[in-house]
């Protein structure tokens, strides 16, 4: 896929909320820090003219904010969970919002979630990727920030990411915001998500 247009389209701040169109959907799912914005950043840069600049505002915004690409989908920035500040009623938001929006039938062809690579999946990771299982979506896990990770180091830290997952280490695609490792890849995959 070649990104031509990208435009921010509008938000979903409650489960049941107006979706602004009925094109597929891909979302980006992942906890706070996990580098979602730099990733969907450098995944929709193009060359010349600018890009709808995806908010780096920490942890805050707590909506589903949409994306339109090439006027073919929409991209979804889901809010990061496992900010350890945020008090439960807040996390039971979050639950509520991401879990019940993704009930309804909308048109969700797939979801992009993300782990840093140098970090343990925390139990939030695989309690998102169990829902997904048991709603049959399509899922894909992003390593992020390998640039941050020795050759050496890489192997071992995929092996235990995949062993914590329960999924083969060569299912986790690796990712860098840094070099734009993995943007090639991850849009070919949304490609194919999308069966386009
Ligand atoms: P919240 O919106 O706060 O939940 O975070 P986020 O998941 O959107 O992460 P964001 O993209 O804002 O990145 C968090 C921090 O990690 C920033 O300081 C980024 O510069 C850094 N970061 C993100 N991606 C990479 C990467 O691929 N490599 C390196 N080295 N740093 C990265
Ligand atoms: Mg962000």
């Amino acid at each position: 896929m070649k990104i031509r247009t990208v435009e921010y389209a509008g938000t979903v701040a409650q489960a049941n909320g107006p979706v602004p169109g009925d094109l597929p959907q891909v979302a980006f799912s992942g906890r706070s820090n996990v580098g979602k914005s730099s990733l969907i950043n450098t995944l929709l840069r193009r060359t010349r003219s600018k890009v709808a600049r995806v908010s780096a505002t920490p942890g805050k915004t707590q909506a589903l904010n949409f994306y339109r690409v090439n006027d073919h989908f929409f991209l979804l920035d889901l809010p990061g969970f496992g900010y350890a500040k945020v008090p439960k009623t807040m996390r039971d938001q979050w639950k509520g919002l991401i879990e019940g929006y993704m009930r309804r039938p909308v048109d969700l062809r797939g979801v992009v979630h993300l782990v840093d690579s140098r970090r343990n999946p925390s139990d939030q990771d695989l309690q998102m990727l169990d829902f997904l299982a048991q709603l049959g979506t399509p899922t894909l896990v992003v390593l992020t920030k390998v640039d941050k990770l020795k050759r050496s180091e890489r192997k071992k830290a995929f092996a235990k990411a995949a062993d914590r997952l329960g999924v083969d280490p060569e299912q986790l695609l690796p990712f860098s915001s840094k070099t734009g490792e993995g943007r090639e890849v991850l849009l070919a995959a949304l490609d194919e998500l999308l069966g386009s």
